[in-house]
């Protein structure tokens, strides 16, 4: 990766494991076992994506990482690790091994994983009404998100159709509406509502939603090629486990060649939605170009 983007990722990271250190409960705080549970899943060595993407949709509006985003990115990353803990129980994807670390059930029991996950997306909302933004962008962000985790389009609804879809020949169709709604949708909100937390009008919002489409749709395509090509010991979860489930994935329908030229040229169509905001985009963009290079 060029050290630019490395350290914007570096810097964007460690902003949102400060928030999120001082975020979240400590395991002195009672009952400490979910405050323990929610600290083993959430610091374990996720990459923090999705908040570098809030940051930098924010500075390709504002041409500054604006004060305070990193709660907001914080939020986004409870959430998405809320939907990781979830991901792994045994009633869904059974998985034990999560960002190189025993997964939330694994170590903390299965009833302590579910309130866990549930904690973190509560909390989640109270950082986002907390935030330091204009009060009716704080209420179109929360609106925004709660629907990128919902059940129409959303995470939750992607991860019924992912259920549901394990076992069945997959088509084209089937599987993009399931990569769109489990993952797409969160990277999405994330751009847009980093977009908000700036100052985005409505055309800056179309903008970086198409941008965050086509990014996210690429952002699952790639994760999908990952859990074939590359070993457990580096992805830091269990490889090979979506076609032991016969999961339906990008591969699975169009093959390993072509599902890398469709991330790749996914990612150059949404750099069309940036064209406005010219150099400001950059570290946008390169933050996305990393999105289908990575190797975990
Ligand atoms: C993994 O997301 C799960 C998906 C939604 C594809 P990441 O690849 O961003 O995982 P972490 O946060 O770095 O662990
Ligand atoms: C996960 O998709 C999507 C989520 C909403 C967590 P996967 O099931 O492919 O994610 P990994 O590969 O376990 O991280
Ligand atoms: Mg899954
Ligand atoms: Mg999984
Ligand atoms: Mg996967």
């Amino acid at each position: 990766m060029p050290s630019d983007v490395k350290s914007l990722i570096q810097e964007g990271a460690e902003l949102t494991d400060k928030a999120l250190e001082a975020l979240i409960p400590g395991t002195d705080v009672v009952p400490a076992s979910i405050h323990g549970a929610m600290r083993h899943s959430t610091f374990a060595g996720g990459k923090r994506l999705r908040p570098v993407l809030a940051m930098q949709a924010a500075a390709t509006i504002a041409g500054e990482v604006p004060k305070g985003i990193e709660r907001l990115g914080a939020a986004i990353e409870m959430l998405h690790t809320y939907s990781l803990i979830h991901d792994d129980l045994p009633a869904l994807d059974n998985d034990d091994l999560r960002r190189g670390k025993p997964t939330c059930h694994k170590a903390f029991g299965e009833a302590i994983a579910i309130l866990a996950g549930d904690a973190l997306q509560t909390r989640a909302f109270e950082v986002l009404a907390g935030l330091d933004a204009p009060p009716s962008a704080v209420v179109q962000m929360i609106g925004l998100i709660a629907n990128a985790v919902g059940t129409v389009d959303g995470m939750i609804g992607g991860q019924v159709l992912d259920l549901e879809s394990e076992h069945l020949k997959p088509t084209p169709e089937l599987v993009e509406a399931i990569h769109r709604a489990k993952t797409g949708a969160l990277i999405r909100v994330s751009v847009v509502a980093g977009g908000v937390y700036a100052g985005a009008n409505a055309h800056d919002v179309t903008r970086l939603d198409l941008f965050g489409r086509k990014a996210g749709l690429a952002f699952q395509i790639v994760d999908d090629v990952l859990d074939r090509t590359v070993d457990s010991a580096h992805l830091g979860k269990t490889a090979g486990k979506d076609q032991a489930t016969e999961k339906a994935t990008w591969p699975a329908v169009f093959g390993i060649e072509q599902s890398r030229r469709d991330a790749a040229s996914l990612i150059e169509e949404g750099f069309a939605a940036l064209a406005p905001y010219g150099g400001r985009a950059d570290g946008l963009k390169s933050v996305a170009r990393y999105l289908v290079e990575r190797r975990n």
